[in-house]
C-alpha cells in the first residue's frame, strides 16, 4: 500500500512536471514602419507567446529607408553583405525559447541586415524558427535560405508572408500548419 502510493506521488510529480514547463515561444520581429509589428503582436496573442523587438541603435528615417535612393542607408546595408548596424540589447533572452517566431520585413528581396545582427549575435541551435515576414509583394523564400545557412543547427519551420489583409483565421491556420508538423506550439 505504501509502496502504491509512492509510486503515485512520483506520478503526479512528473505530470505536474510536464505541465509546468511547456514549449516556450518567442515573437521577435524587426519592425521599421510598423507593418511587421502589427503582424508580430497578433502572432504572439495568438500563439501564447513572449515578444521582443529587435532594435538598431541608431532608428531608420524615412530618407534612411527610400530604396529608390541607391546610397540611402537601406540601400547600402542591404547591398553589403557584411553590413551589421548596432543593436540595442533585446529585451528577451532569446535563447532561453524553445521557438522562435522571426518577424521581419523583406528589404530587396530579402531580411534587412538588423535581423542579420540578431541572428549573428544569437545561437538558436536546436530551437525552432518560424519565420514570418511582410513586404510589397515578395514572398519569404529567399530569406528562408539565408535563415537555414546561419542556423545551421535549427529546425527551420515553413515559413508564412503576412498580409495587412490577412485575417485571424488566416494567422490560425499558419499556426495550425506549423502545429500540425511538430506538437502544438
Ligand atoms: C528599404 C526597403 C526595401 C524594400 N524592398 C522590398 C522588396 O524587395 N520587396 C517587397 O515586396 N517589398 C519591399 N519593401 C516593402 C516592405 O517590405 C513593406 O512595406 C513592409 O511591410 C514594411 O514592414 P515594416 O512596416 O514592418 O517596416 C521594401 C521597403 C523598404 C523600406
Amino acid at each position: 500500500m505504501k509502496r502504491t502510493a509512492v509510486i503515485a506521488a512520483i506520478f503526479l510529480l512528473l505530470c505536474q512536471a510536464l505541465v509546468a514547463s511547456p514549449d516556450k515561444a518567442l515573437v521577435v520581429y524587426f519592425s521599421a514602419t510598423g507593418n511587421t509589428e502589427k503582424a508580430a503582436g497578433k502572432i504572439a496573442a495568438m500563439a501564447g507567446a513572449d515578444i521582443a523587438r529587435i532594435m538598431p541603435e541608431v532608428p531608420y528615417t524615412p530618407d534612411d529607408l527610400d530604396y529608390r535612393n541607391a546610397s540611402s542607408r537601406a540601400s547600402r546595408e542591404s547591398a553589403d553583405a557584411d553590413a551589421r548596424p548596432a543593436m540595442l540589447p533585446m529585451e528577451k533572452d532569446a535563447e532561453a525559447y524553445d521557438t522562435i517566431f522571426l518577424g521581419f520585413p523583406i528589404w530587396f528581396g530579402d531580411m534587412p541586415k538588423a535581423v542579420y545582427a540578431f541572428l549573428d549575435e544569437h545561437d538558436l541551435s536546436g530551437k525552432r524558427i518560424a519565420p514570418f515576414c511582410t513586404s510589397g509583394s515578395s514572398g519569404i523564400a529567399a530569406s528562408e535560405r539565408s535563415i537555414r545557412e546561419m542556423e545551421p543547427e535549427a529546425e527551420i519551420l515553413s515559413g508564412e508572408r503576412i498580409s495587412m489583409r490577412d485575417t485571424e483565421e488566416d494567422i490560425a491556420s499558419w499556426l495550425s500548419r506549423l502545429g500540425t508538423d511538430r506538437r502544438t506550439i
